[in-house]
């Protein structure tokens, strides 16, 4: 079994899924507004968000990537999850990905986990290019991706086909000479 790394954060810890993440991952997967924009349906059943879950430990097993849960470092409550699939260890590039908990939304915590999800991915899984494909009607995510230092290289027209509709995604990147010398800079 390959050990699932942990990450600390001023307010945070980012952290491997356990079984009683499972009602807030449930209510995350089922809250319309967090999926607007994530190309899933809203999920159904708690099998579902099993199988989601397993996904997250999956990425880890099979060297394909990371999801952590995101929890708060004072209670160890899940308020949300972030990381990286799509590894393609070839080209050194993985694609980000993240939702929070809508109470929790406004108060800089996706923010905190990315800058240190984004330093674990550039030393630990040694990539060299991060991606993050965002619906350009997904104004948070967008200027969340812009906090990281991500930036927008175009849009890819008719991307994705969902719910009856081809939509456009937003590419952004960051590159890890960027994530370096913005961390110098601050
Ligand atoms: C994308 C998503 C995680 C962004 O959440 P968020 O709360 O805007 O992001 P953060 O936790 O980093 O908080 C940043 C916001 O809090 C504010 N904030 C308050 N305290 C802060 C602090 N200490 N540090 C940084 N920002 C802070 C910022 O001003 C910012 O708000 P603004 O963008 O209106 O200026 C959230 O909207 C979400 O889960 N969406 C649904 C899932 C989704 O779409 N995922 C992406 C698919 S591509």
């Amino acid at each position: 079994m390959v050990e699932f790394p942990i990450l600390f954060t001023e307010r945070l810890k980012l952290r491997k899924p356990q079984k009683d993440d499972e009602q807030i991952q449930k209510e995350i997967l089922q809250d319309k507004e967090i999926m607007r924009y994530i190309g899933m349906e809203p999920f159904k059943t708690i099998d579902d968000v099993r199988n989601e879950m397993k996904w997250f430990i999956d990425l880890v097993e099979k060297g394909e990537g990371i999801r952590w849960i995101i929890a708060l470092k004072e209670t160890n409550e899940c308020i949300g999850d972030i990381g990286f699939h799509r590894l393609d260890k070839r080209h050194f590039k993985c694609e980000i990905g993240y939702k929070l908990k809508r109470s929790f939304w406004g108060k800089g915590y996706m923010t905190e986990a990315g800058k240190s999800a984004l330093n674990y991915a550039f030393d630990k899984l040694n990539v060299n290019r991060i991606e993050g494909l965002v619906d350009p009607r997904n104004l948070p995510s967008i200027r969340l991706l812009e906090r990281l230092g991500f930036k927008k290289e175009g849009i890819l027209r008719d991307y994705e086909f969902e719910r009856g509709e081809f939509v456009n995604l937003q590419i952004s990147s960051i590159l890890k000479r960027e994530w370096e010398k913005m961390k110098n800079d601050n």
